[in-house]
């Protein structure tokens, strides 16, 4: 019998506790907890006792280790541009960007720099002082917070700009410093200056503060949903107002901010799938926060959820050849993104490979170096996919339709998993040798990209943890890019130029594909070690149609912090300036 998922519903499935079921109406409705901790419902048909027995199993064990994520509201910080004074600003902290340069001082060791010069006056010489004495010669990554009398302001924090004329990433690394700053200073209200902000155009002005605010955004937020009250409350940022000084003010700065604030939010959505782990955010789970998305902004959003069942239907095989060992069953997702009014001028779909876990299958990940403690990372693209569906939502640009879609599944073993050798037949009618079954990122991939083609799409652009060996070529925190297409990979780079996010273009050499020839199939799933990163690109072209401009990205390194340990909600940024560039 069919799990009928009705995804006009505020959202759909599971992940814990079935507290209501009645079998006495033809649909039943399930009460559960969605991994962010909210109650939903959702109908499902009537069960017959081999699918009953599986659902059963599958609410169980999406249980496993009892861990329910703390529903944790992010506090919203309220940003401002304003024309304040520096001298007369109240509050917690003043933080003032420094380049190198701003630091020089004159023949009786006062600053030239105005802003500096008046903070120093109003503090009676303390800041050249302290400053001098901190050594903070406005070095990048420099900063020194200064707990000095005689101010509207607390605190006086100097920043370290580097050189002037500083990238988008520079004003996003303030933001981040800033963030840190309050945070160790449990400030409440910052107030954040460039000491140098004349001879800016309007055009870098916005694009500075909404940097600044994102920067400010990423650098508070700190996932705590898996902690105990215990540890997580005893150091809580407390930063509830950001004032931006000397960047202008008014409708289009504000504009901007708010812009800023929906991506960042995003990003955090994003980073907090990723640092979900794999008994909590299941193929189900993950759908559920999917079609949450969809019922949030359900004036531009709409949500299509697709059973194993169905997917069977759409001739799957590669897809369900990888979800075949795994008792948490996998779900297609597919949201649509269309405007409030007018036309569409572009049509563009977004791919994520969204494995919620990776053991390898029976080709395990063993071995050090072979990562499988991390691998609930390997839904990163996902992520990135949704956090874009989620950004878009919110902002609603005109004039372009987006799909979003994950073949969603967890790469398991049991005795129903694929073996390596087995011959798995894709909804193009392609077949594959499994030669490996720990590259089955490509394999979910290929029936993904096939549904993309189908809708009808220009460009599609998928993401996915898809190769140790992009890793190895690029280091942990730059994405590669692969396309066919000159004009595709100028439109993201553009857009990356203003995310800030790192991604470098890498050669499809069609003559690698002699490596992936099978004697019986149209092919196998991996190649040899040389240029894994390639080979695996080249095998997801042969799922897309010619006429599609497509990209492939493969974030395996950038979507986590391994310093850190926590994800990055790498993509995010980069997809939603993509698509505001193709939209009217
Ligand atoms: N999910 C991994 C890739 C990965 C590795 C992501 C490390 C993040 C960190 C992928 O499914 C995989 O296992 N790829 C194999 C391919 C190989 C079998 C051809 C790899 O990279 O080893
Ligand atoms: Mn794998
Ligand atoms: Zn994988």
């Amino acid at each position: 019998m069919v799990v009928t998922i009705v995804a006009s519903l505020p959202s759909f499935l599971l992940a814990s506790s079935v507290s209501h079921a009645s079998s006495t109406s033809s649909l039943f409705f399930t009460r559960l907890r969605s991994s962010a901790g909210f109650r939903l419902s959702f109908a499902v048909a009537p069960l017959c006792s081999r699918r009953a027995k599986f659902m059963a199993h599958s609410i169980a064990s999406a249980n496993l280790g009892l861990t329910q994520p703390a529903n944790v509201e992010h506090p919203k910080i309220a940003f401002a541009a304003k024309e304040v004074d520096v001298g007369e600003w109240k509050g917690d902290m003043l933080a003032v960007g420094v380049t190198e340069k701003d630091m020089t001082k004159d023949e009786n060791s006062k600053f030239e720099n105005s802003i500096l010069k008046k903070i120093d006056g109003l503090l009676g010489g303390l800041l050249a002082e302290a400053s001098s004495e901190e050594d903070f010669t406005g070095k990048s990554g420099q900063s020194t917070v200064l707990r000095l009398p005689g101010l509207g302001s607390k605190r006086v924090g100097l920043i370290g700009l580097g050189q002037p004329a500083s990238s988008p990433a520079a004003f996003r690394g303030l933001g981040e410093s800033v963030a840190a700053a309050a945070k160790t200073a449990q400030a409440n209200s910052v107030a954040v200056v460039l000491a140098s902000s004349e001879g800016l155009s309007n055009e870098s002005k916005l694009g500075i503060a909404s940097a600044i605010a994102s920067g400010t955004v990423l650098g508070i937020h700190e996932d705590n949903r898996y902690k105990s009250e215990s540890e997580s409350k005893s150091k809580k940022p407390q930063l509830k107002s950001v004032d931006i000084l000397g960047l202008g003010t008014g409708p289009e700065l504000e504009k901007k901010l708010k812009y800023a604030e929906d991506v960042s939010s995003a990003v955090v959505f994003g980073r907090e799938l990723v640092n979900s782990p794999a008994n909590v955010l299941t193929p189900a789970a993950l759908a559920a926060e999917a079609s949450k998305i969809a019922s949030s902004y359900s004036d531009v959003l709409s949500a299509n959820i697709l059973t194993a069942e169905q997917c069977k239907e759409l001739k799957m095989g590669s897809y369900l050849g990888v979800a075949a060992a795994s008792d948490n069953p996998p779900y297609f997702i597919h949201l649509c993104y269309k405007p409030p009014s007018g036309p569409i001028k572009a049509k563009l779909a977004l791919v994520g490979k969204g494995l919620t876990f990776d053991s390898g299958g029976y080709n395990i990940k063993t071995g050090p170096g072979c990562s499988i403690d991390v691998m609930k990372i390997d839904m990163g693209g996902s992520a990135a996919v949704l956090g874009a569906a989620k950004a878009l939502g919110q902002i609603k640009p005109p004039g372009v339709e987006v799909h979003f879609i994950v073949a969603s599944c967890e790469n398991m073993i049991s005795g129903t998993g694929m073996r390596p050798g087995d011959i798995l037949t894709a909804s193009n009618g392609k077949t594959i040798e499994v030669n490996n079954t720990d590259a089955e990122g490509r394999l979910t991939l290929a029936d993904a990209l096939v549904y993309a083609c189908n809708q009808g799409v220009d460009k599609i652009v998928d993401l996915a943890t898809l190769t140790g060996a992009c890793i190895v070529a690029l280091g942990p925190s730059i994405a590669g890019v692969f396309t066919p297409s000159d004009e595709l990979a100028k439109e993201v780079f553009e857009a990356s130029e203003i995310s800030g996010e790192k991604f470098w273009r890498m050669p499809l050499e069609e003559s690698y594909w002699e490596t992936m020839k099978s004697g019986v199939a149209d092919m196998v799933n991996t190649g040899g070690r040389q240029g894994g990163a390639i080979t695996a690109a080249l095998f997801l072209k042969q799922f897309v149609d010619e006429k599609v401009q497509w990209m492939h990205i493969d974030l395996a390194g950038p979507v986590w912090n391994e310093k850190k340990r926590v994800a990055t909600g790498f993509g995010v940024s980069t997809l939603v300036e993509w698509v505001l560039k193709n939209s009217s």
